[in-house]
């Protein structure tokens, strides 16, 4: 299936709608934490509090009918999100246990980890960095939700296709020698090629031997308009029509060399497939749901 590429790599999105984006991901979270299933469930109870009033409305609805309405208009979007906090937050605690010393969350937006692991955090030094109008947002509601923003977290205002993610980060205190895992969810395909590599090839060289960074990224092809399945066209369509195009991907079956060209060796890079049979599964075994067949998720280290 083969559409015209729709997004040119030039394109940026408006402030208004980069808040979109990252309510839209913590209402799916939201939806995810109310799964009867516990094998299935989003650990993220936090997101349902730190969404706007008029998405916690419509967590009010049946969530047999938000589900469906979600596969409709997002097809694999809901199980993909399910699928990614789990996998992330595995992969958060392994890093945890391996004796991390900074924990840096890039394009944060309404994530809650660090409020969630707050007390495995306690000798990490922990950074937020995200779009500047997203994070003055996300600190009111950490206010709203907590009574206080927590005082572990340092947040930097940072647009990643304009400044360079480094002088940010070392002017909020973060040591280039420590031991780092960075989390990039679901923003990788928003960026511009050169800021994706400019992210990547700080995680390789920013940072103390035994770093390492997590991100999904969107396959190359997708991102020209290839589609494989009819639900990748449905996706194509809907983000064609949107003020929030993906413009960058990893080239199909090829992130290892991706990855190796900018300094980093590819330890795991989970697909539609793996993350079914790891986290998509009901306690009976059936299958709750298919994620989106477009979006991988990669574990890359500097060691
Ligand atoms: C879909 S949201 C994901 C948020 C969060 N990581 C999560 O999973 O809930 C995308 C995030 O990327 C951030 N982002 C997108 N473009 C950016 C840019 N050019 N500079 C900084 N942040 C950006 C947005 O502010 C937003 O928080």
């Amino acid at each position: 299936m083969t559409a015209p590429a729709a997004h040119p790599p030039t394109a940026i999105r408006s402030g208004a709608a980069i808040k979109r984006s990252a309510e839209l991901t913590t209402y799916l979270r939201a939806v995810a934490a109310r799964e009867p299933d516990p094998g299935l469930r989003c650990p993220d109870q936090l997101a349902a509090r730190l969404i706007g009033p008029e998405w916690q409305r419509m967590l009010r609805l049946p969530l047999w009918i938000v589900r469906s309405r979600l596969e409709h208009n997002l097809p694999g979007s809901y199980f993909h999100v399910l699928a990614r906090t789990r996998h992330i937050d595995r992969l958060l605690t392994e890093a945890l246990w391996a004796g991390i010393e900074q924990l840096v969350i890039l394009g944060a937006g309404f994530d809650s980890r660090a409020v969630r692991f707050q007390d495995q955090l306690s000798s990490v030094r922990v950074f937020e960095v995200d779009s500047p109008g997203n994070q003055v947002v996300k600190k009111e509601r950490l206010r709203a939700a907590l009574g206080s923003l927590p005082g572990h977290i340092i947040f930097m205002p940072v647009d990643f296709n304009h400044q360079p993610l480094s002088e940010a980060l070392i002017s909020g205190g973060y040591q280039t020698s420590l031991k780092t895992f960075f989390i990039w969810e679901g923003v990788s395909y928003y960026l511009l090629p050169a800021a994706v590599d400019a992210v990547l090839k700080f995680a390789a060289v920013g940072c103390g031997v035994g770093s390492s960074i997590v991100f999904d990224y969107a396959l190359e092809s997708f991102v020209r308009g290839d589609y494989h399945s009819r639900r990748a066209a449905r996706m194509g369509a809907v983000y064609a029509t949107s003020s929030e195009p993906f413009v960058s991907g990893v080239p199909d079956g090829k992130s290892g060399a991706f990855l190796e060209e900018r300094g980093l060796r590819l330890i795991s890079d989970l697909g539609p497939a793996e993350l079914e049979q790891q986290y998509l599964r009901r306690k009976n075994g059936s299958l709750s749901g298919r994620p989106s067949d477009f979006l991988r998720i990669a574990l890359a280290c500097n060691g």
